[in-house]
């Protein structure tokens, strides 16, 4: 996609039938991409995305003086740090967008230069998305953080060191922090109540690659030996399990048949399960995972989003759209983030009966339960969705609508589209590889 004009115009009721390939997962390429800074060596990454989240990241290395090219392999990049240097403010903010990665850039800049600017953050609009946990945690490496008007400027006096440490919630970003920081701190590191979601595996694998010594204990401890050196990393990156998802989702809500390449079981295990218990149908391959649509009514289920290994919270977008054609009532629980199901408002428009609700519905109770937040959602079907005209409102939110616009009777029209491909790589090219029935605005 051109990075095409802001809307497409959607003709659904066409099942999508065929083959698309992923690449490396957006949520840790990303990182990998910052890891690249700690390495007195360049690194080598493989399987990279051509997605905007992935040229944001580009872009803020090359203003800190990392030199990118390309590979010889089709998504290959190669990052050269051995000229890092520090940026303007002004340049960082122009490159950073809206993404929350430049709080991750901290800890390697700290290392290697002993300051480091982040502008004001955004990311996908969905709740608050505090940076609370990651300012902690540098601090208690010793990082001293100082908020400007304009975002916040950081500093390392005295070098950083290792920290006892301790997430109030298991945090991909702030483990991620952590991990980032204290591969080259002074000393010993111990994290409880760690993240341990694949991608963040999967960042440890590169780490130990650079030289780091990890170790990931049970119960969510793990603890970091510092050393004095990293060398550059040759990886090839973990697949994008939620871009497997979204499209395992799209197939039940379309009545299709898609073969995910790439896709592998391991990382989808709570997925599949929930799959299979709404009726969908799947089969695991060596070179990747088959989705389809049993073609008899679909099963309600419930789900409760958590951290990894739990339902993970950007798989339960798209599969709202298959629950609006399930027979029966299904609940989802959202207790990653308080304010994630503003994206049912446009299901709601083209026909689908869901509710949203401030209280815990269908299990435990969550931290967002007292609080005000609808973050319960209870869906009731079958419903046959119709066109209408919708507005992404963000990255997992946007492709659910993609799929309910492609699943709908009629011809809808999908605005601010752009955001989607802040995360799902050639999107428009595989939905024509699917046989979808859309024109684009250029
Ligand atoms: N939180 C805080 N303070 C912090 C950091 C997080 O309160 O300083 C809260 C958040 O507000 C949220 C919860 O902790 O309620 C979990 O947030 P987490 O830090 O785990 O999320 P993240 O690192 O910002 C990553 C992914 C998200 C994914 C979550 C959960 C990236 C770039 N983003 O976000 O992916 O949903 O982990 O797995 O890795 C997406 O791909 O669309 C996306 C939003």
């Amino acid at each position: 996609m051109g990075l095409l004009g802001d809307s497409i115009t959607i003709r659904g009721g066409k099942p999508l039938i065929g083959r698309i390939e992923l690449k490396g997962a957006k949520n840790l390429v990303t990182k990998a991409m910052v890891a690249s800074l700690l390495g007195e060596t360049p690194s080598v990454l493989k399987d990279v995305p051509n997605i905007s989240d992935v040229r944001i990241v580009r872009g803020l290395l090359e203003v800190h003086g990392v030199n990118v090219v390309e590979g010889v392999e089709e998504g290959e990049l190669i990052f050269d740090p051995s000229n890092v240097e520090s940026a303007h403010f002004a340049d960082i903010d122009a490159h950073a967008g809206s993404s929350r990665i430049p709080i991750l850039f901290c800890g390697p800049l700290l290392h290697r230069l002993g300051e480091a600017f982040i502008p004001d953050l955004g990311g996908c609009r969905i709740g608050d998305r505090p940076i609370d946990y990651h300012l902690d945690v540098l601090r208690n490496f010793g990082a001293v953080v100082e908020k400007l008007p304009s975002g916040i400027r950081m500093s390392a006096p005295n070098g950083l060191k290792g920290a006892k440490l301790e997430l109030p919630y298991p945090s991909v970003g702030a483990t991620e922090q952590v991990l980032l920081t204290a591969v080259r701190a002074e000393g010993i590191t111990e994290l409880k109540g760690a993240a341990i979601e694949p991608e963040i595996m999967d960042l440890i694998n590169i780490l130990q690659k650079m030289g780091a010594v990890i170790t990931v204990d049970t119960d969510r401890v793990i603890r970091i030996e510092g050393v004095d050196r990293l060398e550059g990393y040759t990886h090839r990156a973990l697949f994008d399990r939620n871009e497997a998802a979204s499209w395992a989702a799209a197939a039940l809500a379309t009545e299709g048949d898609i073969f995910v390449g790439g896709a592998r079981q391991g990382e989808l295990l709570t997925f599949l399960n929930v799959y299979r218990k709404v009726g969908g149908q799947f089969e695991i391959h060596d070179d990747g995972i088959r989705f389809w649509h049993p073609g008899t009514p679909l099963n309600p289920v419930f789900i409760e989003t958590d951290v990894h290994p739990g339902f993970m919270t950007d798989w339960q977008q798209p599969l709202v759209v298959a629950l609006t054609k399930a027979s029966g009532v299904s609940i989802v629980h959202e207790t990653v983030y308080e304010q994630r199901f503003g994206f049912v408002d446009a299901l709601v428009d083209m026909g689908a009966t869901i509710q949203v609700h401030k209280d815990c519905l269908g299990g435990q109770a969550c931290r967002f339960g007292q609080r005000n937040f609808n973050h319960s959602a209870v869906i009731v079907g079958p419903t046959r969705l119709h066109g209408a005209d919708i507005e992404v409102p963000d990255l997992r939110g946007g492709f659910s609508h993609l799929i309910a616009a492609l699943s709908a009777e009629g011809t809808s029209t999908v605005s601010n589209v752009g955001i989607i491909a802040r995360g799902y790589e050639n999107f428009i090219t595989k939905l024509r590889l699917l046989g979808a029935d859309f024109s684009t605005e250029d």
